[in-house]
């Protein structure tokens, strides 16, 4: 068995951080995550800058990369608009969202579901003359700050329209980490009935300290795809008080207990994660960073890893 992780650390991870962050430490935690392993980087994001001023510098940071062979670096665009920008800039993947809460959608996007759903459709018919591809984001799947509870077909709703417009694949994301590992898993499931599981993936944030327990219920339900983001980067500008992504390493260390693939250097990895949490002045949110970065574990009692990248 064969994990893919999409890291999302330089998008989701540095979308919500105060303070500004150098266009150069973006670039840098790019090579550096690819230089891990990683074969799915989601980069950056070519939204509003007016409504996420710290990735303004859009263009800035994917100009200045070359993504190696079978390295894809996705970006995430609300809109038309979004997508000529990150066409402009060279983007050859790029991620649209949308939420199973309307309440939420209007919130993080000026728009409901059904609005945004229709933005997307020149997207991807532009994407598919374009030899784009798309990957499709279902936000608030466990629950919403503004609404509550989500009923589970209404992600099934959302999900099935992105796949039926073309997504490859679809992210279902717990967007302030509410969720818990039997409700994850039986909202996995409902999806999985209308759409192929090899097309989901799960996104998890760490808000209640579940992502990882949600992970591992996920994968005994058949997921292979994990996004997560380094140092347990990130928090949404609009749902206030959700925490960050669950933290790759934290995944990577959960995989490696598990003996199962993913092709992500573990040293390399949680000294990334140390890296730029320096570089942000913030405290590593990764648990299994924190472990080894400061020498408080012996590592002959953790897990042995063996992955290294293909
Ligand atoms: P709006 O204000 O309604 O946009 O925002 P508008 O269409 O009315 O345009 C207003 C102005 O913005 C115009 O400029 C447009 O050209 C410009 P003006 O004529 O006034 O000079 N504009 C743009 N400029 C640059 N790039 C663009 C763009 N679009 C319009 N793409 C909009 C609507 C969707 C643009 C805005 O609400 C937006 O950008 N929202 C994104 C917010 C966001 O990034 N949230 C976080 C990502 S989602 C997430 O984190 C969840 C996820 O991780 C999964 C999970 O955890 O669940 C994916
Ligand atoms: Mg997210």
């Amino acid at each position: 068995m064969k994990i893919r992780i999409v890291e999302v650390g330089p998008r989701d991870g540095l979308q919500n951080e105060a303070r500004n962050v150098a266009t150069n430490d973006k670039i840098e935690l790019i090579r550096r995550l690819i230089d891990c392993g990683h074969r799915t980087v989601e980069a950056t994001s070519f939204v509003s800058p007016q409504w996420v001023p710290q990735l303004a510098d859009a263009a800035d940071v994917m100009s200045a990369l070359t993504a190696p062979a079978g390295v894809a670096l996705p970006v995430l665009v609300p809109n038309f608009k979004g997508y000529e920008r990150a066409r402009a800039a060279g983007a050859k993947e790029v991620a649209v969202f949308t939420a199973a809460s309307e309440a939420f959608n209007r919130k993080n996007t000026n728009a409901g579901i059904d609005e945004s759903l229709a933005r997307f459709a020149p997207i991807l018919e532009a994407a598919r003359a374009d030899d784009v591809r798309v990957r499709g984001y279902v936000s608030t799947v466990l629950g919403c700050p503004y609404q509550g509870q989500v009923p589970n077909s209404e992600v099934v709703r959302v999900a099935r329209a992105l796949y039926a417009m073309g997504a490859y694949e679809i992210s279902l994301g717990d967007t302030i980490g509410v969720g818990t590992p039997e409700k994850a898993r039986q909202m996995l499931m409902a999806v999985a009935s209308e759409i192929p599981m090899g097309a989901l993936a799960v996104h998890f944030h760490d808000t209640y300290g579940m992502a990882v327990a949600n992970i591992l219920r996920c994968l005994d339900a058949g997921v292979r795809v994990i996004d997560a983001a380094v140092g347990g980067l990130g928090g949404c500008p609009y749902a206030k008080g959700a925490s960050g992504n669950v933290a790759t390493e934290d995944v990577v260390y959960l995989l490696d207990g598990l003996g199962i693939e993913h092709g992500i250097d573990f040293d390399r990895l949680v000294a990334t994660g140390q890296w730029i949490s320096e570089r942000l002045g913030r405290a590593n949110a990764s648990k299994v960073g924190k472990a080894r970065s400061g020498g408080v574990l012996d590592s002959s009692l953790a897990v042995r890893h063996v992955h290294k990248p293909d």
